[in-house]
């Protein structure tokens, strides 16, 4: 009964995971939110620990001493969970001892739902939040009017400096004062600069709010000590584990002792019910992979990789935002460029098999349905194995699909040279059928 394969049950999902396979396998991947798990984390997410429910947590806390995580004492609701416990416990452990935290809450389903846990824990319904605004970087999270965070929230809202299109902390700072926040929420899903924690530390500080930072997008540049680590500047740190950090999909709650207690009961019972098992191994696998010499190695040819990209569409004449990257991602001004919009642009990389998203640029005057701008970015490619010498190849790649106009022929010939780059580049040892 249960030794079913997925071909025998379910052809129709079987055929679409085979297409699927091939697409990732076939194609130039640039989404800079995405990457690709090792064999080791599609193991565990794909594991008998999907069966397993653990509504609460594999430690207790008690009233007298919220801030002791006891081991010795287990704060599950359900029997059968001694086996889980232990790979909870070791998530745990690992994302404490990664990013230097006194706390790691690795139950949150998302990076939303990260996101949420903290909000609940901090804000009031009505009471202010600063975020990052949408169209110049933030996350929907971070305050959108059609969010959670926008709907139960008063959001003030923090851009870029509109010349130098990099966050202004002066600004940010006379935007606090104004608006007195119970909270700050520092991250995005589209800045290529590095961010300067400490100053919004000071920031919050003056004005007596929390600091919230969501490190979603640079948490493996973090993990492998090339960019600022936020921990000790913010009483929250969250993250998803997918990106940067090549984890399975869902999010984590990086907090300070004495937030641990509420960040636990926001996370459950207060947002979710039981956690996902099979993920939070997945999660514990992807940190111990991080914690592996190579990791550092990978991270440091992700960011290299960007700088050749970004340079190289730079020389062809591209502009963009803010002149270059010193991260995983950059923002590419197609309209400015070669007045076509983020979305055309997206669609006729695609007809190419290069995946991208059409982004708003800071002070976009298209929708964001339309867009100015692309988002690129190069965790993915990187984690194929390619290094700056192929990044120049993508470069022209995508040079001639947008200059092509839609020409047939020039997206074919680009199609092909796509195809035997990532032919040299073997991905999974799936045996691709056809
Ligand atoms: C900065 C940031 N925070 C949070 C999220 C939300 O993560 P999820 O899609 O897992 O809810 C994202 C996703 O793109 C993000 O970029």
């Amino acid at each position: 009964m249960l030794n079913r394969d997925l071909k025998s049950v379910d052809p129709e999902i079987s055929r679409l995971m085979e297409e699927e396979a091939k697409r990732q396998t076939f194609g130039l991947e640039l989404i800079a939110s995405e990457n690709f798990v090792s064999e080791a984390v599609l193991q565990a997410v794909g594991s008998v620990m999907t069966n397993k429910y653990a509504e609460g947590y594999p430690y207790f806390r008690s009233k007298d001493a919220p801030e002791v995580t006891d081991y010795s004492r287990n704060g599950r609701y359900y029997g059968g969970c001694e086996v889980v416990d232990q790979a909870e416990k070791l998530a745990i452990e690992r994302a404490m001892e990664i990013f230097g935290a006194e706390h790691a809450n690795v139950q949150p389903h998302s990076g939303s739902q990260a996101n949420m846990a903290v909000y609940y824990s901090v804000v009031k319904p009505g009471e202010t939040v600063m975020g990052m605004d949408l169209s110049h970087g933030g996350h929907l999270t971070h305050g959108s009017p059609v969010n959670f965070s926008g709907l139960f929230f008063n959001i003030v809202p923090y851009g870029v400096d509109e010349k130098t299109e990099t966050l202004d902390y002066d600004a940010v700072r006379t935007i606090a004062k104004k608006a007195a926040p119970k909270l700050i929420v520092v991250g995005a899903s589209a800045y290529p600069r590095i961010i300067d924690f400490k100053a919004f530390k000071e920031i919050a500080d003056e004005v007596g709010a929390q600091v919230m930072v969501d490190m979603a997008h640079i948490a493996g540049l973090i993990a492998a000590g090339i960019h600022p680590n936020p921990v000790p500047h913010a009483s929250f740190v969250t993250t998803t584990t997918h990106k940067t950090l090549r984890g399975p999909r869902g999010g984590m709650v990086l907090c300070t002792k004495e937030w641990a207690k509420e960040i636990d009961m926001k996370v459950f019972p207060g947002i979710q019910g039981g956690p996902l098992m099979h993920v939070i191994a997945g999660k514990a696998v992807a940190f111990k992979e991080a914690m592996e010499e190579g990791f550092k190695d990978y991270q440091k040819q992700v960011v290299k990789n960007a700088k050749t990209l970004a340079e190289s569409l730079m020389e062809k004449g591209y502009r963009l935002v803010s002149g270059g990257t010193d991260n995983h991602l950059m923002l590419v001004d197609v309209l400015a460029s070669l007045e076509i919009s983020g979305k055309k642009a997206q669609s006729l990389l695609g007809q190419a098999e290069i995946t991208v998203n059409k982004n708003t640029i800071p002070f976009d005057k298209k929708s964001p349905f339309v867009t100015s701008g692309v988002r690129l970015g190069t965790p993915a490619l990187t984690t194929r194995g390619m290094k700056e010498a192929e990044m120049k190849t993508v470069a022209r790649l995508i040079d001639d699909v947008l200059r092509s106009g839609g020409d047939e022929e020039a997206i074919t010939r680009v199609r092909n040279e796509v195809r035997a780059l990532c032919e040299s580049f073997p991905l999974y040892q799936y045996k691709l059928e056809g």
